[in-house]
C-alpha cells in the first residue's frame, strides 16, 4: 500500500481529521515514576520487547512481507527499522515517504510498534546514506579530513548547510509520521542518525575543524561542566582534574594532548596488552570531547526541527569503546559513549536519552554507565543468540530499562546461534516427553519475550522501586556422554548422547521486602525432580530429576519480584526458596498461597493454585523445612505472612 492508499484509509477512518498536533500530549512520551523514566504509550507504561532489522531490510515492502508475521510470532512488540535520507528525498525538496508508510502498515497490521532509525548524515560514522545531491556537492556539504589530508567518507560537522538540510528533511519526516500515525502511535520513538563519530582518525582535521579546535572551549560547555561537577562521569572528572581543572582555555589546555595527526590508528604498536588498558580509559580526550561537542550540537538542531513537527522521544546511539577498537577513531570519536555522555547532555538537551549498542561482554557494567544521571536505558542493538534472554533481563529488570532489541532480528534463527541450541536436546519445548533425543532446539528468545509480555505490567509497576532482583547466573560447561531422562516412576524415558551444557548457580540469600529469601538452584541431590520435559515450554531447561539428580540445570532467566508486602513472583527453576522473616518478633513465615503460571501454545497463562499434596499443605516454606520447590522452569507466585 502506498502513501495515497494509506491517506485514503486514514481519511476513511477519520484519523487524518483527528491527526495529532506537534506536541499532542497523547503522543508517546517519557514519564517519571518512582524516580525513573518510562515510555508511555496511549496513557500506559510500555516495555519495548524489540528487535532491530538489518540495515537494508526495511527498504523493501516485498522483502519485509513475510518477515513481519514472523517477528510478531516471536513475541516482539516493537521492530526497529531504518528510514534513509537517500530514499525519502532523492531530489532536494521532493519527498517520497512510501518506504515509511510501507513500514508503518507492515508493523501495524501485525500489531507491532516501530522505532525508526534516521539514517541520514551519518551511519556507523560514515556518510553512505545521504542522497546523491548531498554527496556530490562538497562545497555546500563539506567532508571531514584526516591527519594525512585525505577526504574521509564522513560529512563534516562543520557543514552548517548539511545540518540544515538534514534537519529540514527530518522535520518533513516527522510531520509525515504525525499525519499518518499521530492517532495510532505505531511509531514510538526516533533514533537520530546512527553511531556517529569520526572513524579513521581521532577528529576532523579540516581547516574549519582545526580552527575551532585551537580556539577556546565554548563557554556553554565549560559552564555546564562547572555547574554539574558533582554528577559528571568519573572518567571525565578525573581527567579534567588531572589537567588542573581549568575553566577556560583551548581543548588541549583544559583536557590535555590529542593524537598527533599522522599517528596511525590500529598500528602494530597496538598490542593486546595495550588494547586491554586503552579500552577502559580516556585516550586523546581533547579530540574526543571536541568531536562529542560537534556531533551533539549538530544533532540537537536536527532533533529540534523534528520535535517541532512531532514531539515523540528521540535518542542517539553509540558504538562502544571495546578491546578491538579501544581508542577514539578506532571506535567513532565523538559518539555518545559513556565517558562523554555529559558533553552530549550539554550539547543536545533536546535528546531524551543516550543509548549503547551493546555487543560487549561487559553488558551489566555498560548498562550501569548508561543509567548515570537518570538516563533511561534503551538498548537498540545487542547480540542475538544465547546471551540475549539474560541480557534482556539485566536491561529491563536490573536497570529498569524502557526497552531491549537485539540486532539483525530477522536473520536470527531460533536456537541456531549461541549457546541454547545444544541445550534443546534435553527437552523439546513442549509438554511432551520426547520420543527421540534429536529435536529442533526451543526458541528461547521467543519464549523469553512471551514471558516478559505476560509479566510486563508487573515489571513496569515495580521498576524503580527496588522490588525486583535479577538473579545472576554463573555458567559452567560439563561434557556428558550420556544423560538419562526419567519419568515420574523413576524409569528411564530417553537417553541423550553427546555434549550438553548446564547452567549452574550458587545458592543465594537476599533480603527483599519483609523477608530474607534463601534460594537454592537446581535439583536436590536426593531427587525430587522426577518428571522430565514439563518445563512449561522451556523444555530445554526442565526435565531433570530422579536418576540424574546430581546435575543442576537452571535457566538463565531468573528473577524475583516483591509485588506487594508478602507477595513474590519468581521466574526460574528448578529451585527451592524459603522465607525467613526479617523481624522474627512478628512471628514465623506462613505460606498463604502458591500460584503457578503455565505455558500453552506459546502463551503464559494463569495456572493452578497449588496446595494440599503439592505444597505439603503449605507447610514446606518453614525456614527449617526444605522450602518451596519450583520443580521446573516456570513462573510462580508466593504469598506469605507472619503469625506467632
Ligand atoms: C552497528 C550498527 O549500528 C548497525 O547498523 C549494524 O551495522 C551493526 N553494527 C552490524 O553489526
Amino acid at each position: 500500500m502506498k502513501i495515497i492508499t494509506l491517506f485514503l484509509a486514514l481519511i476513511a477512518s477519520g484519523a487524518v481529521a483527528l491527526a495529532a498536533t506537534p506536541t499532542d500530549s497523547s503522543a508517546p512520551h517519557l514519564e517519571k515514576h518512582n524516580g525513573i523514566k518510562q515510555l508511555y504509550v496511549d496513557g500506559k507504561p510500555f516495555l519495548i520487547l524489540g528487535g532491530e532489522l538489518g540495515n537494508s531490510a526495511a527498504s523493501s515492502a516485498a522483502w519485509m512481507k513475510p518477515i513481519w508475521p514472523q517477528l510478531a510470532a516471536r513475541n516482539l512488540n516493537t521492530v526497529i527499522a531504518s528510514v534513509t535520507w537517500q530514499m525519502i528525498e532523492p531530489v532536494e525538496g521532493q519527498f517520497d515517504f512510501s518506504s515509511v508508510d510501507d513500514c508503518i502498515i507492515g508493523a501495524r497490521t501485525n500489531n507491532l510498534h516501530l522505532v525508526f532509525l534516521w539514517f541520514a548524515s551519518w551511519k556507523n560514522g560514515q556518510s553512505s546514506y545521504p542522497p546523491d545531491w548531498v554527496k556530490n556537492d562538497p562545497k555546500r556539504f563539506p567532508w571531514a579530513v584526516d591527519g594525512f589530508g585525505n577526504t574521509m567518507n564522513i560529512l563534516s560537522t562543520f557543514g552548517d548547510a548539511t545540518r540544515d538540510a538534514d534537519a529540514k528533511t527530518f522535520a518533513a519526516l516527522m510531520r509525515h509520521i504525525r499525519e499518518v500515525d499521530g492517532k495510532d502511535h505505531t511509531v514510538l520513538m526516533m533514533q537520530v542518525e546512527n553511531e556517529v563519530g569520526i572513524v579513521g582518525d581521532s577528529r576532523d582535521r579540516s581547516p574549519a575543524a582545526n580552527a575551532a579546535y585551537d580556539a577556546p572551549v565554548p563557554k556553554d560547555l565549560m559552564n555546564y561542566l562547572v555547574q554539574h561537577k558533582a554528577t559528571l562521569a568519573p572518567e571525565l572528572l578525573e581527567l579534567w582534574a588531572a589537567n588542573g581543572s581549568k575553566t577556560s582555555g583551548t581543548w588541549e589546555e583544559i583536557f590535555g594532548a590529542g593524537k598527533s595527526p599522522t599517528y596511525r590508528l590500529w598500528g602494530p604498536d597496538l598490542t593486546d596488552e595495550k588494547k586491554n588498558i586503552y579500552w577502559k580509559q580516556l585516550n586523546w580526550a581533547s579530540d574526543e570531547f571536541f568531536m562529542a561537542w560537534r556531533y551533539s550540537t549538530f544533532i540537537n538542531k536536527v532533533v529540534a526541527a523534528g520535535k517541532a513537527e512531532y514531539d515523540i522521544p528521540m535518542y542517539a546511539n553509540a558504538w562502544q569503546q571495546q578491546p578491538g577498537c579501544p581508542r577514539p577513531g578506532e571506535y567513532p570519536s565523538g559518539g555518545p559513549v559513556p565517558q562523554v555522555n555529559d558533553i552530549w547532555r550539554c550539547g543536545a538537551p533536546n535528546l531524551d536519552f543516550l543509548s549503547p549498542d551493546l555487543y560487549i561482554a561487559e553488558f551489566d557494567w555498560d548498562c550501569a554507565r548508561y543509567t548515570r544521571n537518570g538516563n533511561p536505558l534503551f538498548i537498540p542493538e545487542a547480540n542475538t543468540g544465547g546471551g540475549a534472554p539474560g541480557n534482556a533481563l539485566i536491561a529491563l529488570i536490573k536497570y529498569n530499562g524502557i526497552g531491549y532489541s537485539p540486532f539483525g532480528i530477522e536473520r536470527d534463527r531460533p536456537g541456531g546461534r549461541g549457546g541454547f541450541g545444544g541445550r534443546g536436546r534435553q527437552g523439546q519445548g513442549t509438554n511432551d516427553i520426547p520420543a527421540t533425543p534429536v529435536a529442533p532446539p526451543p526458541d528461547v528468545f521467543a519464549q523469553t519475550y512471551a514471558l516478559l509480555q505476560y509479566l510486563a505490567p508487573v515489571i513496569l509497576d515495580n521498576q524503580g522501586k527496588g522490588t525486583m532482583v535479577f538473579l545472576n547466573e554463573t555458567r559452567t560447561t560439563h561434557t556428558n556422554t550420556e544423560l538419562v531422562l526419567t519419568g515420574e516412576d523413576g524409569k528411564p524415558l530417553a537417553v541423550f548422547q553427546g555434549e550438553t551444557t548446564h547452567t549452574n548457580a550458587e545458592p543465594q540469600e537476599l533480603k527483599l521486602g519483609d523477608y530474607t529469601l534463601s534460594i537454592k538452584y537446581g535439583v536436590s541431590a536426593n531427587g525430587g525432580g522426577g518428571r522430565g520435559g514439563r518445563g512449561g515450554g522451556f523444555g530445554g531447561f526442565g526435565g531433570f530429576g530422579g536418576a540424574v539428580s546430581t546435575y543442576t540445570n537452571v535457566s538463565p532467566l531468573r528473577l524475583v519480584i516483591n509485588k506487594s508486602p508478602g507477595s513474590y513472583v519468581f521466574v526460574g527453576g528448578p529451585m527451592t526458596v524459603s522465607f525467613k522473616p526479617n523481624d522474627p518478633a512478628k512471628g514465623k513465615a506462613i505460606l498463604s498461597s502458591t500460584v503457578e503460571t503455565i505455558n500453552q501454545d506459546g502463551q503464559w497463562l494463569p495456572g493452578r493454585w497449588l496446595n494440599g499434596d503439592e505444597t505439603a499443605h503449605n507447610t514446606r516454606g518453614d525456614p527449617e523445612g526444605s522450602g518451596f520447590y519450583m520443580r521446573t522452569f516456570g513462573v510462580y507466585g508466593y504469598s506469605v505472612f507472619q503469625r506467632k
